[in-house]
């Protein structure tokens, strides 16, 4: 198998349809468009008016930095604050020494423990580890690892594959790109242990094209980890992994989309049952993982199922990667215990707000809701944040100030679903864009045709991106009410 695809290689029909937003765009120079500049516009106006020129660039995890721009100045060498506030670093170990980016310098960290005790375990006893840890997946849906592992390790067929999820596309995180910038062979063994448990002899890491350096790092410890016999003939079951890159697309995020986008075909989502579990990639049973999901096995192997759900609270067990905006005095990527309140994220780990009131947290990305001031109590984990129109996402926390309206923040999040919308549902392809014209105030602002959009995608949404703006805008309702009754006359 190839293994580097990059976006200079064609992507078959769906390069030709003009699908992606970056296909053969430079981005050296471009401004970051991602939400977490557009918080951030007010501090370099010139900057966010560059960042609006098509094709816009969502995200180039600089979130830190915001408004951000990719490549030629300073800010590429500018790191972000990175602090461990959790009872142990299960995740950010090596990132907060200032990364481990050659082999030698992983195992000199206690890198590849987790290896060699998964070579000498049952793969069906790796599989119970990952359950009884109760890791749910942090690329935004929270479903519990080791229930997929088991359904990939009881599909049958010869050839079945791990795809790890490296698209990061929710704009305001940057937390997979440290991971994999500082500690790629993190990833990689977390992935040769994936298919040891599930009898996977394929991997795939998809990357998000606005991660240059990423695609950098991941190449030349893909390349170390074959040379060491990780990967490749001498590795087990010959599995090895090939680095996609992608070419600009917020929807390629999506796993079936994105699986798609691998085969070079259009990237469009694909109908369910079957699920990927069973007919993935190429038809063959598939294991979609997101990049931090990944990075907390080896730590879990190492340790034990026991010490890892001792993390956490409630129903979400271990910890999360948080990054935080340069709204905050003090941004950066923080490993946290679900537990934590909102009103610690902001005040004591981001230091409260650099300018301005608290307008609104978004935390999660763009299909999670916004939680007003009045909620900061709400403590960190799916189904707490779920209860106060929120979620816990992929862990990006954008905090927008009062000098950003409700309705301009609602206007770029319905015009960035509308961007990336793949197409294929009316709701979402047609009604989403009305949406943001209607709080961008250049359409009739009318309460029961803003309802009946958002019913609409809510329910007839193929899948979670047009689900997830829906619940955006319930979630605007539900917090926000004096201030949208204010907006839409019924
Ligand atoms: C529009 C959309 C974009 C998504 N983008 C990402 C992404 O960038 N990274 C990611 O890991 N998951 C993303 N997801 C979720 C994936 O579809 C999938 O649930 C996840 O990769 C599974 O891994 P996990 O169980 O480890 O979270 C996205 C979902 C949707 C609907
Ligand atoms: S909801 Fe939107 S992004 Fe998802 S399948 Fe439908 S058109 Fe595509």
């Amino acid at each position: 198998m190839p293994m580097k695809r990059n976006a200079t290689m064609p992507a078959g029909e769906a390069l030709a349809s003009g699908f992606y937003h970056l296909a053969g765009v430079s981005l050296a120079g471009r401004s970051c468009a991602g939400l977490a500049c557009f918080a951030a516009r007010a501090d370099a106006p010139a900057r966010w008016a560059d960042a609006t020129r098509e094709p816009r660039v969502h995200c180039l995890g600089k979130c830190y930095a915001g408004p951000a721009v990719a490549g030629v100045d300073a800010e590429d060498d500018l790191r972000p604050h990175v602090e461990v506030r959790a009872r142990h670093a299960v995740l950010l170990g090596n990132v907060l020494r200032g990364g481990a980016r050659t082999l030698a310098e992983y195992l000199a960290a206690g890198g590849g423990r987790a290896l060699e005790a998964a070579h000498a375990l049952d793969p069906a006893a790796i599989v119970a580890m990952v359950r009884d840890s109760g890791l749910r997946g942090r690329g935004g849906a929270g479903f519990p690892t080791g229930e997929k592992w088991l359904l990939v390790a009881a599909a049958g067929g010869s050839v079945k594959h791990i795809v790890a999820n490296a698209d990061e596309g929710d704009p305001g995180a940057f937390s997979d790109r440290f991971l994999m910038e500082d500690d790629p062979f993190r990833l990689i063994e977390a992935m040769v242990i994936a298919a040891r448990a599930t009898g996977a002899s394929r991997g795939h890491i998809y990357l998000r094209r606005e991660y240059p350096a990423c695609a950098r790092v991941l190449e030349a410890a893909l390349a170390e980890a074959r040379q060491a016999g990780w990967l490749g003939a001498a590795g087990l079951n010959g599995f090895d992994i090939e680095l996609v890159v992608g070419h600009g697309s917020y929807l390629c995020g999506e796993e079936t989309a994105m699986l798609n986008a691998i085969e070079g075909r259009l990237p469009q989502v694909r109908l369910r049952p079957p699920q990927i579990t069973e007919r993935g990639l190429y038809g063959q049973p598939t294991l979609v993982n997101n990049v931090e999901t990944l990075c907390a096995v080896p730590w879990i192997i190492e340790h034990g199922a026991a010490a890892y759900a001792a993390l956490g609270f409630s129903k979400s067990r271990g910890t999360k990667l948080l990054s935080l905006n340069s709204l905050f005095c003090r941004p950066g990527l923080y490993e946290v215990e679900f537990g934590i309140s909102l009103r610690e994220i902001v005040d004591e780990l981001g230091g409260g707000l650099r300018r301005g009131r608290l307008q609104g947290l978004m935390v999660g990305g763009p299909l999670a809701g916004l939680v007003p001031p009045s909620r900061l109590d709400t403590r960190l984990g799916y189904e707490e944040m779920h209860a106060v129109h929120g979620a816990v996402g992929h862990g990006g926390v954008i905090a927008f100030a009062d000098d950003t309206s409700l309705a301009a923040i609602a206007a770029e999040i319905f015009r960035f679903g509308a961007d990336e919308s793949c197409g294929k549902c009316v709701p979402c392809h047609r009604g989403t864009p009305q949406l943001a014209r209607m709080y961008a105030g250049k359409a009739a602002r009318e309460a029961g045709r803003h309802d009946a959009l958002l019913r609409a995608l809510a329910d007839t949404s193929l899948c979670a991106h047009g689900r997830g703006l829906a619940e955006f805008g319930d979630s605007l309702k539900a917090n926000y009410p004096d201030q949208l009754a204010a907006l839409f006359r019924s």
